[in-house]
């Protein structure tokens, strides 16, 4: 007999006007997106980038897609190469642009063109601090965020870092997308608690799909 866990059931949580979290979105192909991330990671290797002011992050990312994020003492921007190793950054699969694409419909964005894919990796104690994705001139297109893994508890704010801030567990398949008048919200991820996942052991994945122009 089949069992359903009303914790499997998918279900949507407006968190401020334009900005919703998918629940368990992404669960029937997270074994596949897992499998993506390693092929891009085995051409674009995760790597601790320094911020501006000189601290490394938490958080390891590599990038797919025409542009990557990248971060040094010269600042954030998007770049078509990998400064690591001078090649263009891993094409996007079509699996990640598709899922990407149906997620930012369901959430109200029909028409979202992402360039670009972070992909963050978080082992225990890693985080990231309250900030405001702006490195990308197209403010139109919405961010997609797609969790896998460890759950992590996903910080949503306002326009300002004094903005009250709402608590979300995202956890294995679950999506976020936020655009429209909170397409510039504050958000962060608080630390990763210890813990094994079937499919990822003590790490947590996170894409974000992006269109910088
Ligand atoms: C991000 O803000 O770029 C990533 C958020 C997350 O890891 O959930
Ligand atoms: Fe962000």
């Amino acid at each position: 007999m089949m069992s359903l866990f009303a914790d499997e059931l998918p279900w949507r949580f407006d968190l401020v006007p334009g900005a919703v979290v998918l629940h368990r979105f992404a669960l029937h192909e997270a074994s596949g997106l897992l499998e993506t991330i390693t092929a891009v990671a085995s051409q674009a290797t995760f790597r601790h980038l320094v911020t501006p002011g000189g601290l490394t992050m938490s958080v390891a990312m590599t990038n797919c897609g025409q542009k990557g994020w990248h971060s040094d003492a010269h600042g954030y921007r998007y770049t078509t190469h990998d400064p690591l190793s001078g090649k263009p950054w891993p094409d996007m699969p079509a699996n990640l642009r598709l899922l990407a694409q149906r997620a930012a419909q369901e959430a109200g964005y029909p028409d979202f063109h992402p360039d670009a894919c972070l992909i963050n990796r978080y082992v225990p104690g890693a985080r990231l601090s309250l900030h405001q994705d702006k490195d990308e001139q197209d403010r139109a297109a919405p961010i997609v965020s797609v969790s896998l893994g460890l759950p992590a508890v996903f910080q949503f704010g306002g326009a300002t870092r004094q903005s009250p801030v709402q608590r979300v567990l995202l956890e294995h398949g679950d999506v976020v997308v936020w655009g429209g008048p909170s397409r510039l919200f504050y958000h962060g991820v608080q630390p990763l608690k210890e813990g094994a996942h079937p499919d990822t052991g003590a790490v947590r994945y996170n894409l974000t799909f992006r269109k910088t122009c």
